[in-house]
């Protein structure tokens, strides 16, 4: 990752021969390592490259859109789960992304799952994970994020419970992290869909989500007045809905008045994956396999919507084209992770210049 970096600073773009040349060397070097590994040293590299200069912010590629009261570089962001601390926002602000998602990040530092919990499925362009919401906590999360300098994207926050927390309680976590991020969030992404928090995706409940949202609008109104700036709200949803709950949980957002629904996380399906020797590891499938039916997802939320809540389009996105996809599906804006791992951060460009306001959602509000 670093020496993509510093190929990405002297010549950004896709087009670059020396970001080709390098790419497959570099994550040769960084596949050989267990991917938890290749993941902390590719952190440290591309942060070292910012400090020292080697990696020089690019100007997001791609035109600006304003959605949510919000006016986003370009449509193209990085997904919650690979800056969990908050503190590599100007590294991969660098690269071109015009949105950053820390998180999700919760009340209290916690460990996260035991080791090993990421895997990759390489032939798939994949990974399953249980990472399990390894964080600083909020009040390290919000400390990190004030320090970022050269970003001049929007930077969400994503928000989860702690796992000891019981879902009755859930609610008291999730106000105690937007009150705390509030200050410094561009949006609030409230993650009711991780696979690896015991319980977290009941909260998806129609009933348990009407709940928690009419809580958390009263908080945001209130700190909306304190901080004399509305900050929107957007929930994150699973792939792993029928197609009844997702009438359902539309309606609970239409009517408690959600801005933004990010969709979607990672699945619990495996059949595009079984016979792999990782299909069977716990944890939630991310990458190729989830492109069509996060897109499906999109498609069917977004009809029930009707354009009153923006949607950002998230799984399995690996080219303009399914980026593209899951514009005319119904997102405003999208995000990757997965497909950042596997191609190097020429994707970032090559996606941001493909999408631009000649092409809008069909449903963007
Ligand atoms: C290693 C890993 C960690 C993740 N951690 C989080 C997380 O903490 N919170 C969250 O909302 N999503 C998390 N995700 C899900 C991604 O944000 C994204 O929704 C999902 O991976 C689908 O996108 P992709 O196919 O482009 O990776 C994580 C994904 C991966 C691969």
């Amino acid at each position: 990752m670093l020496l993509w970096s510093i190929d990405n600073s002297q010549s950004p773009g896709p087009s670059s021969g020396v970001i080709h040349a390098l790419y497959p060397l570099a994550r040769r070097c960084l596949f050989r390592l267990d991917p938890e590994t290749a993941h902390n040293v590719s952190m440290a590299g591309l942060k070292f490259a910012r400090k020292t200069g080697l990696l020089r912010p690019t100007s997001p590629a791609g035109n600006p859109v304003e959605v949510m009261g919000l006016k986003f570089p370009n449509r193209i962001g990085l997904a919650a789960g690979l800056d969990k601390c908050g503190d590599a926002i100007d590294a991969l602000g660098a690269l071109g992304f015009g949105f950053i998602e820390v998180g999700t990040i919760t009340p209290r530092p916690q460990p996260g799952n035991p080791k090993p919990r990421l895997f990759r499925l390489v032939e798939h362009e994949a990974a399953i994970n249980r990472m399990g919401f390894n964080n600083p906590g909020i009040e390290a999360g919000v400390d990190n994020v004030r320090k970022s300098r050269s970003f001049r994207g929007i930077v969400g926050f994503n928000i989860g419970k702690n796992k000891d927390t019981p879902n009755e309680n859930a609610a008291d976590d999730y106000l105690a992290c937007l009150r705390q991020a509030y200050p410094v969030a561009g949006y609030i992404a409230v993650n009711l869909s991780s696979p690896n928090t015991p319980g977290l995706r009941e909260l998806q409940g129609p009933e348990a989500s009407a709940r928690l949202l009419e809580k958390l609008k009263n908080a945001q109104a209130a700190l909306a007045r304190e901080h004399d700036r509305h900050v929107p709200l957007l929930f994150k949803v699973a792939p792993d809905l029928e197609e009844t709950h997702i009438r359902e949980l539309s309606r609970v957002f239409l009517e408690g008045g959600l801005e933004g629904l990010i969709a979607t996380n990672t699945t619990l399906d495996r059949t595009s994956v079984s016979g792999h020797r990782h299909s069977g590891e716990v944890g939630g499938l991310s990458g190729r396999p989830l492109t069509s039916r996060s897109t499906e997802v999109i498609r069917a939320f977004a009809a029930e919507l009707g354009g009153r809540v923006t949607i950002i389009g998230v799984g399995g996105i690996s080219s303009p084209e399914e980026a593209m996809e899951k514009i005319h599906a119904g997102a405003t804006l999208v995000q990757i992770y997965t497909s950042f791992i596997y191609q190097g951060p020429g994707i970032v460009q090559r996606i941001a210049r493909s999408l631009n306001n000649n092409q809008p959602s069909a449903f963007a509000s």
